[in-house]
C-alpha cells in the first residue's frame, strides 16, 4: 500500500517505520523537508514531502498530528478524492482531558474537516511505543478501529494484523466518542498509576 504519513512525529514515525520494513512505500510530510526521514525509519522506500504531495501519493493516509495543529494540516491537505484517512489522533486538552466527547469526537470533527476521506480511527488507543510490541497469544494486545466505510476498514484492518495486533471492528465512526476515552485511560495508567508505557488494552473473547 501507499501510504501517507502526515505527522512524522512519534506516532507518525514509529508506524511508518514499521509499516515500510513490511515492504508498504511511505511518504513522511514535514514541515521541513530537508530534516529527512524520522530517525525510527530505517529500511524502506521511503522519502519526504509535503502535506500536499504526501496526500496525493497515499492510497492510505495516516493522520498522526498534534491535535492543535489538525485542521490546519487537512486545510493543506487539499481534497482527499475518496482516499482512506487513518485517524491517530487523540483530541487532547491541557489537563490531559479531551477537548471533545459526548456528542461528537475528534474522529468525527477529522471527517469534517477532512473533505473526499473515508474516516477511520485507529492507533490512537496505544502508546506509541507499543506499535512495535504487539505481543502475541494470550498476550496479543487489541488495537480499536471505527468507521463508516467498510472497504477502507478492511484496509486498516489488514495494515494493523500486519504488525500483529488483534484487530477489533468497534463500529461506525460515531464509536471514537468510546475510543478517544480509550486512549485517555491508557495515559492514566501508563502515566499516573504507576503501570508504565508497556501496557496494553485487550479484549477477551470467552
Ligand atoms: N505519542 C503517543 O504515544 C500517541 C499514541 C497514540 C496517539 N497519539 C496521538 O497521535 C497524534 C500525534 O502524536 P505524537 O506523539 O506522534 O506527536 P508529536 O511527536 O508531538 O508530533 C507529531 C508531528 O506533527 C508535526 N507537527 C507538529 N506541529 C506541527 C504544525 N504546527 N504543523 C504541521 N505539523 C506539525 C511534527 O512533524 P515535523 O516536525 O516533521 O513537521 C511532529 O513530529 C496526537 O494527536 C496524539 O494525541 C499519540
Amino acid at each position: 500500500v501507499n501510504i501517507g504519513v502526515l505527522g512524522a512525529g512519534n506516532v507518525g514515525g514509529a508506524l511508518g517505520g514499521l509499516w515500510a520494513a513490511r515492504g508498504h512505500r511511505i511518504r513522511f510530510a514535514r514541515r521541513r523537508v530537508a530534516e529527512g526521514v524520522p530517525a525510527s525509519v530505517s529500511s524502506g522506500d521511503v522519502a519526504v514531502t509535503d502535506v500536499a504531495a504526501a496526500v496525493e501519493f497515499g492510497d492510505a493516509v495516516l493522520l498522526a498530528t498534534p491535535w492543535g495543529v489538525t485542521q490546519e494540516v487537512l486545510r493543506a491537505a487539499g481534497d482527499f478524492g475518496g482516499r482512506l484517512l487513518i485517524d491517530a489522533t487523540n483530541p487532547i486538552a491541557p489537563g490531559p482531558s479531551l477537548a471533545v466527547g459526548f456528542s461528537t469526537s475528534g474522529g468525527e470533527e477529522v471527517a469534517g474537516w477532512a473533505r473526499g476521506a473515508r474516516v477511520v480511527k485507529c492507533f490512537n488507543s496505544l502508546g506509541a511505543d507499543g506499535f512495535a510490541r504487539p505481543g502475541t497469544g494470550a498476550d496479543q494486545a487489541s488495537m480499536f478501529y471505527c468507521g463508516d466505510d467498510g472497504a477502507a476498514k478492511s484496509v486498516v484492518r489488514q495494515l494493523g494484523e500486519e504488525l500483529g495486533f488483534d484487530m477489533v471492528d468497534c463500529g461506525a465512526l460515531s464509536q471514537a466518542r468510546y475510543l478517544e476515552p480509550l486512549a485517555m485511560l491508557w495515559i492514566t495508567l501508563a502515566m499516573q498509576q504507576g503501570y508504565g508505557r508497556d501496557i496494553a488494552m485487550k479484549l477477551l473473547r470467552r
